[in-house]
């Protein structure tokens, strides 16, 4: 079994991984948080784009179970010497490790690895498409704090054209409960957006409010923005999230541009911010998906 993508997991299988998930983020709260459950076993990283949080997340993951994280430095592989994908990927299976994670600039390739490989494949995100162990993390968080996802509305901003945060997450949200609201600026959002993209009807009365990055890297033209214009034009300040519910949380996948899509102030509100919780989460749910795919 693979993960590639959230309709690849059937909802038993969702909640299996937020229920296991829940006990890892509070075994993980305690001293005696190792486990060997998969000792032994050798989870290879091969990541073609840069990553903080989801990179040392699965190797934290991969450690905590009894695992051995290994990281190809693709910067320093093979890969610069003209390798192909495929030809990583099979070089890499090869050496019959027991997972692979993987992060590729292109919608599609992590299946296209899959499908080479013997072990089971974890979509770490690939180009625009899934990144389903980011939305699963957000769940637990919402889950957590709110008890459950049914009924609650989550409102997701910024650029959601590039972001496959959001299209993970409007495909798992709604299948907990939850009513997803996706809005951005004119030119960020996706052609095929149900919803109009005005932020601050998005943001009114929500329940979270999940702030995204501008991924500039991804542009075929600058957005010629003066500092401090997306911010007051369409970011998350301490004015537009008073539209939200009064109990409204602030949630952002990272890595945050502080001053762009977020205030800084409404980015560390104690309480309401729940980007760090995501954080830790995100080491739980990776734990999970890890112990399910191996095992299986
Ligand atoms: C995101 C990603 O890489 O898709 N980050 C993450 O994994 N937490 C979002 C982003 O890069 O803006």
């Amino acid at each position: 079994m693979h993960l590639i993508s959230i309709d690849s997991l059937s909802d038993e299988q969702i909640a299996i991984l937020l229920d296991a998930a829940d006990l890892f983020a509070r075994t993980n709260r305690e001293r005696a948080r190792g486990s060997d459950k998969l000792a032994g076993r050798t989870v290879l990283h091969l990541f073609y784009e840069n990553s903080t949080r989801t990179a040392m997340s699965f190797a934290m993951a991969a450690s905590r179970l009894g695992a051995t994280p290994l990281t190809l430095p693709v910067e320093r592989s093979s890969v610069q010497k003209g390798e192909t994908l495929e030809d990583t990927a099979r070089t890499l299976n090869a050496m019959r490790p027991d997972a692979l994670v993987v992060r590729h600039r292109e919608n599609g390739a992590v299946q296209r690895v899959a499908e080479l490989m013997d072990c089971p494949v974890l979509n770490a995100g690939d180009g625009t498409n899934e990144h389903p162990t980011q939305a699963l993390l957000d769940a637990l968080t919402l889950r957590q704090h709110f008890g459950s996802l049914e009924g609650l509305t989550v409102a997701i901003c910024g650029d959601i054209r590039h972001s496959r945060v959001a299209r993970s997450n409007a495909k798992l949200l709604p299948r907990l409960g939850a009513h997803v609201r996706l809005a951005g600026p004119p030119g960020l959002l996706p052609d095929e957006a149900a919803e109009s993209g005005d932020i601050e009807e998005a943001i009114a009365g929500a329940d979270a409010v999940m702030m995204l990055r501008i991924q500039r890297e991804r542009l075929d033209q600058d957005l010629g923005d003066a500092p401090g214009e997306f911010l007051s034009r369409y970011g998350l300040t301490a004015e537009r999230l008073q539209l939200a519910a009064p109990h409204a949380v602030v949630m952002h996948p990272g890595p945050m541009n502080r001053g762009v899509e977020i205030a800084s102030e409404v980015a560390d509100l104690a309480e309401r911010s729940l980007i760090l919780r995501q954080v830790e989460n995100g080491v739980a749910v990776r734990m999970a998906c890890l112990d399910l795919l191996i095992e299986a």
